[in-house]
C-alpha cells in the first residue's frame, strides 16, 4: 500500500544537490535534479558509504568514494565499480516552488532491486 510521508520542502535542497532523510530509520537521499525531485537508498551498493554527499549530474547520482554514478529514476549503476542497483523510491512534490512540500513512500519501487547494470 502506498503511504507518501513529507520529509523536506523543495527549498530544502539546494539545486543539484541531495539531502539525507530518514524514514522508520532507513536513510534515504532526496536529490533535486534539474529533471526533478528523486529519492534513492543513501547507501551505495558497493560499499556502505552515504550516495547524499555524492555529486548530482544530470539525473543521476556519484558515490563520491569510488566515482560509480547511479541512476536516479532506476536505480541502475551507469558505471563501475558498483554493479547492483540501489533501491529508489516513489516521489510526490504537493504545492509550487520552494515552499512545495516533497513526499516519498518508503516502500521501494520492485524494479530497481533488480536488473542488469546499465553499462557492458
Ligand atoms: S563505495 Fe560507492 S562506488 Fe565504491
Amino acid at each position: 500500500m502506498t503511504e507518501f510521508r513529507p520529509v523536506a520542502l523543495v527549498g530544502d535542497i539546494a539545486p543539484r544537490t541531495a539531502l539525507r532523510v530518514f524514514v522508520d530509520g532507513t536513510a534515504i537521499a532526496v536529490v533535486r535534479t534539474d529533471e526533478g525531485i528523486f529519492a534513492i537508498l543513501d547507501r551505495c551498493s558497493h560499499a556502505d558509504v552515504s550516495l547524499a554527499d555524492g555529486d548530482v549530474d544530470g539525473c543521476a547520482i556519484e558515490c563520491w568514494l569510488h566515482g560509480s554514478a547511479f541512476d536516479l529514476r532506476t536505480g541502475l549503476p551507469l558505471s563501475l565499480p558498483a554493479t547492483v542497483p540501489v533501491p529508489v523510491y516513489a516521489v510526490e512534490i504537493r504545492g509550487e516552488g520552494e515552499t512545495a512540500q516533497i513526499l516519498l513512500d518508503p516502500t521501494p519501487i520492485q524494479a530497481a532491486s533488480s536488473g542488469p547494470p546499465a553499462f557492458n
